[in-house]
This record gives structure tokens, sequence and C-alpha cells, in this order.
């Protein structure tokens, strides 16, 4: 019996990098490769990396370094690493002189080539190092293998043009390229017509969508073109029949426009959600990290949001411990969580990354005083989100249905609008569905709840079913 060749992809960071890895799978998929559970017997093992900080760095040699034994065990196993870390010269260094056994090494700009890369190395029994150093036009139409078949991922432009001090994505991932209108829309409608219900809209910085002006293929929001901006899109995803909620992922509080705050009151499938990344409550560090906000205009979007849309759930980013901030800086920070009262916060301690301009600045602020200043500040983040997780009890929500826990199978799990998670009794019927679900218990992190009227459906279901 001839066995099919398997894969495996293990993805760090980003839901960009998720994306990524749908498109290496779906390419995969093309080339007869069936996805395996067990990374160690697959033939193709990939490592989709991200760079944004140091822990992602080492959890990627930690797997490589796994690897090794199974390699040697194994010759004709492939192992191929890219995404964002693959931009970095000195990785791609370190990788040929300690990792010379890994076969393909490639970047973010040439996923699409990918499957020749593949071939090469395989059918020719070479070792492959191909990184582009900027993306040129973007490439459609490549095959992507979908997660989920109820939400998707949909890309509406990759790169960034922002330079943060502290950010190594502008280098990673090249400059702002916005992809046609057309094409996305064109995605969706599919996606649509495939049951997906929620679509997340992606791109480092989605509120300057067609504004992109670099780059071959590039997309260019000129009004006399008939031109379109990241509202506009939203506006005509809205009208996509099937598509139940539109989500956006991530939203530089720069670029938001009076159009998008307005497009919350008049969109009914944008998701009551946004997450907004502050990093800092501090004029004076927000400057430093080169955001081009003050504190008080922060401030400003969430009050008109909020004007809007009054129940809207706003999420986001915090960096703690970038060079030289005080410990007044630090209060500015509390301060403004307590302001916005967010539904919940990423929190980062700041890492110096190479190649930025922060990596450089002087008063790096010592390990012990990041962390006490982080968990004081998880500290603050989690009693607001205690407090407002308790206003929910008793309150019917509308959840996405996602599949049962991983920890029980009678427990099903799903979000809300808002984005939160809900769990509840639940039976496979209803994995896709958004139903009502009525809270009876709030947690710090989480919901549960019972779907309304679902003793009135059980009753009716005759005994056959
Ligand atoms: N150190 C810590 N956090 C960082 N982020 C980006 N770069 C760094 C860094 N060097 C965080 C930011 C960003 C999120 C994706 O990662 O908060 O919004
Ligand atoms: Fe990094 Fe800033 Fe661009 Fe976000 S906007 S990807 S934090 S440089």
């Amino acid at each position: 019996m001839i066995h099919a060749k398997t894969y495996y992809i293990v993805t760090f960071g980003c839901q960009m990098n998720e994306r990524d890895s749908e498109t290496l799978a779906g390419m995969l998929e093309e080339m007869g490769y069936v996805l395996t559970e067990d990374k160690t017997k697959a033939d193709v093992v990939l490592l989709n990396t991200c760079s944004v900080r140091e822990n992602a760095d080492k959890r990627f040699f930690g797997v490589l370094g796994q690897l090794k034994h199974v390699h040697m065990e194994r010759p004709d196993m492939t192992v191929g690493v890219c995404g964002c870390m693959m931009q970095q010269d000195h990785v791609t260094t370190t990788l040929q002189k300690k990792y010379p056994w890994v076969d393909l090494v490639f970047g973010t700009h040439n996923i699409h080539r990918f499957p020749q890369m593949l071939q090469e190395v395989r059918q020719r029994n070479v070792n492959l190092v191909d990184v582009w150093d900027e993306g040129g036009a973007i490439v459609e139409h490549l095959p992507a293998k979908r997660i989920d078949p109820y939400k998707a991922y949909v890309n509406i432009m990759y790169g960034c043009n922002n330079f943060c001090t502290y950010c190594i994505v502008p280098y990673t991932r090249g400059r702002e390229r916005s992809r046609q209108p057309e094409e996305i829309l064109q995605e969706v409608r599919l996606l649509a017509q495939s049951g997906t219900k929620e679509v997340t809209l992606l791109g480092q910085n989605v509120n300057s969508y067609g504004k992109s002006s670099h780059g071959v293929g590039s997309y260019h929001s000129d009004e006399s073109r008939g031109g379109m901006d990241f509202s506009g899109l939203i506006r005509e995803i809205d009208a996509i029949p099937g598509i139940e909620r539109i989500r956006f992922m991530t939203s530089h509080p720069k670029d938001i426009s009076a159009d998008l705050i307005q497009a919350y009151g008049e969109c009914a499938h944008l998701c009551k959600h946004i997450h907004l990344p502050v990093q800092s409550g501090s004029d004076r560090i927000l400057a430093k990290m080169n955001r081009h906000y003050s504190r008080k205009q922060y401030l400003d979007i969430v009050a008109q949001l909020r004007d809007v849309c009054p129940d809207i759930a706003v999420t986001t980013d915090i960096i703690v411990g970038f060079p030289g901030e005080t410990e007044e800086d630090f209060q500015d920070t509390m301060d403004l969580v307590r302001r916005v009262r967010y539904d919940s916060a990423f929190t980062f301690l700041y890492s110096p990354r190479k190649g930025t301009p922060a990596e450089h600045y002087a008063d790096q602020i010592p390990s012990e005083i990041q962390h006490d200043r982080f968990n004081r500040l998880i500290g603050e983040i989690h009693s607001i989100q205690e407090e407002k997780s308790a206003a929910y009890q008793g309150k019917i929500l509308s959840v996405l249905v996602e599949g049962p826990s991983r920890t029980n199978p009678e427990i099903f799990t799903g979000r809300t609008d808002s984005s939160k998670i809900v769990d509840f009794p639940g039976t496979s019927a209803m994995t896709g569905k958004i139903l009502p679900v009525r809270i009876t218990r709030a947690r710090t992190f989480s919901l549960y709840g019972r779907v309304e009227g679902e003793d009135e459906l059980q009753a009716q279901r005759s005994p056959a079913e």
C-alpha cells in the first residue's frame, strides 16, 4: 500500500502568520500531502516563525532543537523554516552556522514560491536559502486550507510603514501594500457561499487600507479612480449575504477615521469590538515609541466610539518597561487603563529587537522593575475584567458556536459579538450557529451560560432524533 506523504506546520505568533500557514497547508495539499498529527513522523515539517518578541524566537530554537534528532534518524524528512525571523540576517546566519541540517529557509515575501522550492529541495536533495528583501506585487489566488469552516481570516493589506521604535515588523514584512478591493470582496463572497459567517480582516494597520502607495501592484485609494478606504471596504462587506460578523486586526489609533467610528453605528454586521493598541498611557513614552498620538487623542477616540456604540468592547496591547519609562510614566498607563476600562488587554514586557531604534536607547529598564510593573498592571486589568464580566450575569448574548470544549465534550464553546468566550452545555448540531445564550455565571476570562430556548427545543425533538 502506498502512503500519502504527510506534513506538519508549527505556527508561532499572530493571526497574520496563522493565515500564511493556511496558505502553506493549501499548497501542500494541492501537492498531494496530507496533514499528520505527529510532527516526528511527517515527511515535511514547516516552522512558520514570528520575531515580534524575544520569547517567540526562543520557542522557535527550542522546537528546532527537538527536530534535530528526528531529522538525523529520518534524513528523508524535509525541515523548512519561514516567516518573519527569516527576514533577519542574523537569524539566517545562525541557521547556516548552527543548524546546517535545515533543508529549506524562506521569508515572508516569497511564500507563493514554496511549492517550487520544496520540489527542488526534495527532488535534488539540496539545501535552499531564499529570502527576499522586499515584497513585490501581491500574488492572488493562492490555495488555502482554512482551519475553521465558520470563521475566516482575510488579508486586506501587507506590511507596515509606521516604524514604531520598538517594533521589528516594518523590517520583516516590508512596506504597506493593499489588496485590490474587488479581490477581497470576491474572496469574502466565496467564503460566505461556503458557509463562513465571520470574517476577520487582517493587516498591520488596517486603518491605512487603500492608502499604501508603495510596491508594485499596490492599490491606491484615489478618489478620482474610484478608490476605497477601510470604512468603505467594511460597508461593502457588510452587504454580502451570509456574512454575519466582521472583525478586524489591527487598528492604529492615529489613522482611525471618523467614518470608521460612524460605521459602528450603521453596519449591522460589524462586531461591537475594537482592538485598539495603546502601548502606553504616557505622552512622553508614546512620543519615544513614535506612535503619533497623545493619551488625550486616544481617550477621545474611545469616547467617540462609545458615543456611537455604547456597549462596544475595547481591547488593547500594552508594553511595560519601554526604555526610559519612569514610575510616573507607568502610573499614566495605569490611569489610562482605569479610564478606558478595557474588556481585556495583552500586556508585554518590552524586549529589545535587533535593528530597531529602541534597541540602542539609554535607560533600558531592569527586569525586576519591568516585572513588578507588569504584575501591578495585570492586577488592575484583571480586576476591571472581573467587574465587567460580572455585569453580564443574567444577560442574553449571541454566541457563534465553535464546537466542543477541549476538556469536556458536552460543554460547547463560542464567542460573543464582543469576542468574549462563552461555555455552555451543547450538542454538535449547534456548531457554526449563532445562538442566544443566557449568562448564568461570570468568570474573569470567560462566561458560562445556557442556550435560550434549549429546554423547549429538547422537548420538541422527536425520540427518533
Ligand atoms: N517588546 C514588547 N512588545 C512588543 N510588541 C511589539 N514589539 C514589541 C517589543 N519589542 C507588542 C506590541 C504590539 C504587539 C503585537 O506586540 O504591543 O502591539
Ligand atoms: Fe509594529 Fe507599529 Fe507597525 Fe504595529 S504599527 S506593526 S507596532 S511598527
